[in-house]
């Protein structure tokens, strides 16, 4: 499984030699990183700095860098857009509605990821099909439609224990919120702990359907078979 991983890396960095991978720091792209760094392989590693993350999640920044020797680069939303929408909505609007959760996500995530993946021909991402509802049919490797470039999905097939076993077997640095409760993570006002046996993403977005719970770097994956758009569904807290 391990040797198919790098395998994978070495491939997708071969046939796109300018190669981005979209880290959000938390284990499966750790796995990814340390596939990376082992292989050899030159991929552009980058994560995006919402301006929302947890403290262990920015801590996991110069760890990356000092164990992997990696160029890290932290890509920063637009502040005076993110200015005009605090101002306009508040800091917390995000759990008012869906359309102003996604305009947040918009601002801090979709847009900073579309300057970074601007000119380049492919990335590569640490999804996995059991992560949810909406990544069941996901493929290891596809044309990204909303980005329009090529996409990896290299963990596609991977189960959340074969990502800690690599975790324990290769002792890669991980961030601590997964010991909290934490199976998923992303901002931090948008992320809380998990009972044990609960969905692991139901603490993203937790007031919010599950089959919703994309924040726009995936849009794909809300597409139906059929190319429709799916619609998002919201239902209110309490
Ligand atoms: S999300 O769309 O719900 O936020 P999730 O946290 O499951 O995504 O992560 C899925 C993949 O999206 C990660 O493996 C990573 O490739 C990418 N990703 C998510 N958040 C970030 C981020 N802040 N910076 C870079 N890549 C990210
Ligand atoms: Fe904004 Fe929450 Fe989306 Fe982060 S996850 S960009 S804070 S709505």
């Amino acid at each position: 499984m391990w040797q198919r991983l790098l395998d994978t890396v070495t491939d997708a960095a071969r046939r796109h030699p300018d190669l981005a991978f979209a880290s959000s720091l938390a284990a499966e792209d750790m796995v990814l990183t340390h596939a990376i760094a082992q292989s050899g392989a030159t991929v552009h590693v980058f994560t995006l700095d919402t301006g929302r993350l947890p403290d262990e999640t920015l801590a996991m920044i110069p760890r990356v860098r000092e164990r992997y020797g990696l160029a890290l680069d932290v890509v920063h939303p637009d502040a005076d857009a993110v200015e005009a929408h605090v101002q306009a909505h508040g800091a917390f609007a995000f759990y008012e509605s869906l359309a102003l959760r996604k305009a947040c996500c918009g601002i801090r995530k979709v847009e900073p990821l579309r300057r970074a993946l601007a000119g380049r021909s492919a990335w590569m991402t640490g999804q996995r099909r059991e992560q949810a509802v909406s990544r069941t049919e996901l493929a290891l490797e596809e044309h990204d439609e909303t980005f329009g470039l090529y996409k990896f999905n290299p963990l596609a097939e991977w189960s959340e224990a074969d990502v800690w076993r690599a975790i324990r077997e290769f002792d890669i640095p991980y961030n601590p919120l997964h010991d909290k409760g934490y199976p998923s993570i992303g901002c931090d006002p948008c992320t809380r702990a998990v009972r044990p046996g609960e969905d692991p993403r139901a603490g993203r977005w937790w007031w919010e359907s599950s089959d919703s719970k994309e924040c726009g770097l995936h849009a794909g994956n809300l597409v139906h078979a059929d190319g429709q758009a799916q619609p998002l569904r919201f239902v209110p807290r309490g």
